[in-house]
């Protein structure tokens, strides 16, 4: 069994924080968003694992993640020359898949359950397709199923206008062999890409066995700004624990669970959790609430600050209001002369610079 894991794509949605770089590497919780998915796959017993990345941040990618040792994986990566859909990825990936059944993982998203849960019976029962399924209130944003008492699939549409069923599918699909004549069967969709849910309405339409299992727990699609806060949310509220090995002054304090990594200084400062501190951060007079997580060598003076992401290297001083529900690209500089307006609300790309003057 092989895994796929697409990292390519243009990523529109969270500009501009990929005009300068890979969504799948912005952090939530302070690691980035693919080596949650990358360690799922491994803790189902999966460790050949290719990823598509895309001309303009593939390296980026391929730099940071390495070549799997750190994960106790194999990784390959796999070029996509332009983001053609996800069908196309897994048609560029033939190569490496050759005859294996393989997961197809979308690399921003992020899921709690275990795998190996769904890949023991797509063993065992040679199904030639298994998609993950959840209930959404919003069917018409997603691909939606329609499936028989036991689970079986009987069509997929795309964002339907009328949706047929509440059953969105996630970023995570099993597929034999098979899936390789049905993407070669498939046309480019009106938005001119291969659609993965094409292929696999070509499998049911050939009377090949598509099942569907219900994902529970967690599953989060950071592909938007909201979408990322909120995967921060959910996973400092499930997996953070509390390690100070940062300096606090004697007017510091730290409340709830809370993660200071090395070489952070922290002075007049308080910090309520959940949040994460970084390596190398300086805080000064300021209040981190609950939420955020703050990568390394931020600085952080006179800031009153919560549900926020910050990326490696930023800067905010002197910012008088309170920044609420952001997310602040690398080494981008927020600096203000004192007056006060209400609330803040910020999605800065990388290396702008933003004075409130
Ligand atoms: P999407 O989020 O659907 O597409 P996108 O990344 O281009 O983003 P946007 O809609 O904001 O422009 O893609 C899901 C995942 O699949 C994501 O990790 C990118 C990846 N992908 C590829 O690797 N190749 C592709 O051809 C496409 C369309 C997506």
């Amino acid at each position: 069994m092989k895994a796929l894991i697409l990292s390519g794509g243009r990523g529109t949605r969270l500009r501009p924080l990929t005009y300068t770089g890979a969504k799948q590497l912005v952090p939530v919780a302070n690691k980035p968003i693919l080596w949650y998915g990358i360690e799922r796959l491994v803790a189902a017993g999966i460790t050949d694992i290719g990823i598509i990345i895309s001309p303009e941040t593939g390296e980026e990618i391929r730099q940071k993640t390495g070549d799997g040792d750190q994960f106790g994986a194999k990784i390959t990566y796999i070029l996509q020359d332009e983001p053609a859909g996800l069908a196309h990825a897994v048609k560029v990936a033939r190569p490496f898949l050759q005859d294996d059944p393989f997961v197809m993982y979308l690399g921003d998203n992020v899921i709690q359950a275990d795998l190996s849960q769904f890949l023991e019976p797509f063993k065992e029962k040679h199904f030639d397709s298994c998609i993950l399924l959840r209930r959404v209130e919003n069917p018409s944003a997603f691909g939606v199923a329609t499936v028989d008492e036991s689970g079986r699939v009987l069509q997929l549409v795309e964002k339907p206008k009328n949706p047929p069923s509440n059953l969105a599918l996630v970023g995570i699909y099993f597929f034999g062999p098979i899936i390789h004549e049905a993407i070669a069967a498939i046309k480019p969709s009106a938005r001119g890409e291969l659609e993965i849910t094409d292929a696999i309405q070509q499998l049911i339409d050939t009377d090949k066995l598509v099942d569907s299992r219900l994902l529970e727990g967690w599953w989060l699609d950071t592909g938007k700004k909201d979408d990322l806060l909120e995967a921060n949310r959910v996973i400092l509220d499930t997996t953070l624990g509390k390690e100070n090995l940062g300096i606090l002054d004697g007017s510091s304090q730290v409340i709830g669970r809370v993660e200071i990594g090395a070489g952070s200084t922290l002075k007049n400062s308080t910090i309520r959790g959940p949040v994460v501190i970084g390596e190398n951060c300086q805080l000064e007079n300021c209040y981190i609430g609950p939420y955020t997580s703050i990568a390394d060598g931020a600085r952080l003076v006179d800031v009153d600050l919560d549900h926020s992401v910050i990326l490696r290297g930023a800067v905010i001083d002197g910012i008088h209001q309170r920044i609420v529900d952001s997310v602040v690209g690398q080494r981008a500089k927020l600096t203000a002369t004192p007056q006060r307006p209400k609330a803040l609300r910020f999605m800065i790309g990388d290396d702008s610079q933003i004075e409130l003057a």
